[in-house]
């Protein structure tokens, strides 16, 4: 079986002076509201239990408040759980005394801020090469990772300038160097977009994504906006009143909400455009076909395809394997939210 690069088990958050005191109560059933009006504490998570996989784009979504930071801030111990664990590589975070705390820090994850965070009197340069310097590397080894780096967010050539001299845009793609530039194999990113205008937030979600076809980082991108989650996202997972109310294959949560929360947060989008062919795909069950598609090929581009005919039926197709066949009539149906039986 495959060993998640990061494991959270069991976890709950309770904000206020007895927070382990109170794991029982929510454990017995007490809902964040309560817990508020009866003990003055918040709850922040409860019973999380996500595994992220190495080289994967693990997305948290829910709406303001429903935890997310929380859980997050729990990867590099910046809040202490009240209860559970949080594993990196199979070894507890929570065991870690300071100073192997402080490398893990530096060696192990590294962060993309929603506000860059850059520091204003240092270079773009400087900023982007500044995991190293905390960790005295040499200048030249700097100067030198600050530019490959920079170069390869697309900002080869602004080195000498500051922070203030760029976009909100560029800034970003500072943070992402310095993340870059730190070599560490998982990438933590709250909100890392959200301040960005729309399109230079695609921009930014297209140029992470190529930067990890090549890197393969284990990244942990926050958000609250469902269109990012699904651009990005290998496993999605989808908290409300701090619980996962459910995690997997985006794709999948598409096409089965696992209740009415989801339904509504999906019901907004865009499916031809964001579901897969891959998504629907049946075993074959025919031998005469309309053409091939290709398994990652979207919705959109089929029907085009189809010149809109629900007769026809595709050969699909992934790299040189053929593994299924699609029915545009079950391409018509996954186009329309689920639909409840109280509707
Ligand atoms: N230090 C704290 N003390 C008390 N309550 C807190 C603290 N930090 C967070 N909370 C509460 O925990 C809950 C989760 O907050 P969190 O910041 O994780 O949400 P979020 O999903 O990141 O929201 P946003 O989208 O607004 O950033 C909220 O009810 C919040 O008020
Ligand atoms: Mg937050």
């Amino acid at each position: 079986m495959k060993h998640p690069k990061i494991s959270i088990k069991n976890l709950y958050k309770i904000f206020g002076a007895r927070d382990r005191a109170l794991v029982a109560k929510v454990k017995e059933g007490l809902g964040k509201q309560e817990l508020l009006e009866q003990y003055g504490h918040v709850l922040g998570l409860q019973n999380i239990n996500v595994d992220m996989q190495s080289g994967e784009i693990t997305v948290i979504m829910g709406l303001s408040g429903s935890g997310k930071s929380t859980l997050i801030r729990h990867l590099n111990r910046l809040i202490e759980p009240s209860a559970g664990e949080v594993l990196v590589d199979g070894q507890d975070v929570l065991g870690l005394g300071p100073a192997d705390l402080r490398t893990m820090r530096q060696k192990t994850m590294s962060m993309v801020f929603q506000k860059f965070a850059l520091l204003p009197h240092r270079t773009v340069s400087q900023n982007a090469a500044m995991p190293l310097s905390v960790l005295g590397e040499a200048e030249d080894i700097q100067a030198r990772e600050a530019a490959k780096w920079l170069e390869r967010v697309g900002l080869g050539g602004f080195g000498e300038r500051y922070p203030a001299q760029l976009s909100g845009g560029m800034q970003q793609r500072v943070g992402i160097a310095r993340a870059l530039t730190a070599d560490t194999d998982i990438m933590l990113m709250d909100e890392a977009f959200s301040a960005l205008d729309p399109l230079i937030r695609t921009d930014m979600q297209d140029l992470l994504l190529e930067l990890q076809r090549e890197l393969r980082k284990t990244i942990v991108f926050i958000t609250h906006d469902l269109d990012e989650a699904l651009k990005l996202a290998d496993h999605l997972v989808i908290l409300k009143d701090g619980a996962v109310v459910q995690q997997g294959d985006p794709q999948h949560i598409l096409l089965n909400p696992a209740d009415p929360y989801i339904e509504d947060f999906v019901s907004d989008i865009n499916r031809a455009r964001v579901l897969r062919v891959r998504s629907i795909t049946k075993p074959l069950t025919t031998e005469s076909f309309d053409g091939d598609v290709t398994a990652e090929s979207n919705l959109e581009s089929l029907i085009a395809k189809s010149g809109g005919d629900t007769n026809h039926v595709y050969r699909v197709v992934d790299a040189d394997d053929v593994i299924g066949q699609l029915d545009m009539k079950d391409l018509v149906r996954a186009l329309v939210p689920t639909i409840r039986p109280d509707m």
